[in-house]
């Protein structure tokens, strides 16, 4: 099984989807840790429910993003984990962690990427008035929400979406995604062709 390691800022259902995914052994991967930038992240809170070593790495307590994003990598090294998932993960990695972990860094991000990226990705795609929008697990590279796309789910935009209703759709396909993409990762089957990233069956 992989051991992988949960990067998350808040709520943390998406970890709770890959959690679940792997106790009902759909995904060949076992959670090392899930660490939080936040100490008031409800995530951590879920995760030691469900018996996950879970701790938080405040961004305050170090002298500059370099020596936090290499604590970051170094605990992550230590809980003897080989691929990082970023499950609602607010923080921009810098090189120094990525070098740490080559193509072993993916994320999830609400929208169809390269569309509306950042903050707020849903309430861009109401705004811009896009009739389709979705989710996207993407290797995470020194950009924001710029890595090498692994995989996409689409949603319809209503006619009466508020963020509010086009995010909870989008949400469930998040929550089915992700755990798919770590099954195909868990089982070597993801290869990278320049920026393609080929998934064979
Ligand atoms: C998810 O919708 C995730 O896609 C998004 O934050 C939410 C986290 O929810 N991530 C981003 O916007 C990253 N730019 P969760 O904590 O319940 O998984």
């Amino acid at each position: 099984t992989l051991p992988i390691g949960i990067l998350v800022s808040g709520r943390g259902s998406n970890m709770e989807a890959i959690a679940a995914a792997i106790e009902a052994g759909e995904v060949p991967a076992r959670i090392q840790a899930v660490i939080s930038d936040r100490p008031e992240a409800r995530a951590l809170e879920l995760a030691r429910e469900r018996g996950l070593k879970a701790f938080c790495l405040a961004p305050g307590e170090y002298p500059s993003r370099q020596a936090y994003d290499l604590a970051l990598a170094t605990a992550l090294k230590k809980e003897g984990v080989e691929l990082v998932a970023l499950a609602g993960f607010m923080r921009l990695l810098g090189r120094e962690f990525l070098e740490q972990f080559p193509g072993a860094v993916i994320n999830i991000h609400p929208a169809l990427l390269p569309a509306f990226p950042g903050l707020n990705a849903q309430r861009q795609a109401l705004e811009y008035g896009v009739k389709f929008s979705g989710c996207t697990v993407h290797f995470v590279d020194a950009g924001m929400d710029t890595g090498p796309i692994i995989a996409q789910a689409v949603v319809p935009v209503r006619n009466d979406d508020t963020p509010e209703t086009l995010a909870a759709r989008i949400l469930a396909e998040e929550h089915r995604l992700y755990p798919r993409v770590i099954k195909w990762l868990a089982e070597g089957r993801v290869e990278l062709r320049g920026r393609r990233v080929i998934v064979r069956s």
